[in-house]
């Protein structure tokens, strides 16, 4: 999958978040290329290793910053984000295991951020932000 850019399109209406997501991006996306490449397995563990954690560090400042604010989908939003972090303990199981990654697994990964960010996150945005839902 190509790099996912971030625009400000995807801005949920936090500065605080929206780094978060661009850092999250650009981890994904040099992630992605080093897989795509084939790099050898300790780079694209490395680089996985640093998607999780921070992954785990966006979500618990996502968790906060919505039950400080009120949000009433909270619930439901960090169910979304538990079954990512399964998912992503899944891959690093395959990893360690020797598997490589294929194709399919990084376009889930990349899709599944645009996603997450542009609906889910949207969500949240609109209700407690004011941001109107992404046209994309
Ligand atoms: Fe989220
Ligand atoms: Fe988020």
């Amino acid at each position: 999958m190509a790099e996912i850019e971030w625009s400000p399109a995807w801005s949920v209406g936090h500065a605080e978040l929206d780094e978060q997501h661009q850092m999250l991006l650009e981890i994904y996306n040099r992630f992605d290329a080093a897989a795509a490449r084939g790099r050898g397995s300790r780079e694209v563990g490395r680089l996985l290793e640093a998607l999780v954690e921070y992954t785990e560090l966006h979500f618990a400042t996502e968790e906060r910053i919505l039950a400080e604010e009120g949000f009433a989908g909270l619930e439901r939003h960090k169910t979304l984000h538990e079954q990512m972090i399964t998912k992503l303990e899944g891959f690093r199981a395959d990893l360690a295991a020797g598997r490589r990654f294929t194709a399919d697994f990084r376009k889930f990964l990349g899709y599944w951020w645009q996603s997450h960010i542009l609906e889910h996150d949207k969500d949240y945005a609109q209700e407690l932000f004011g941001v109107p839902p992404a046209d994309q």
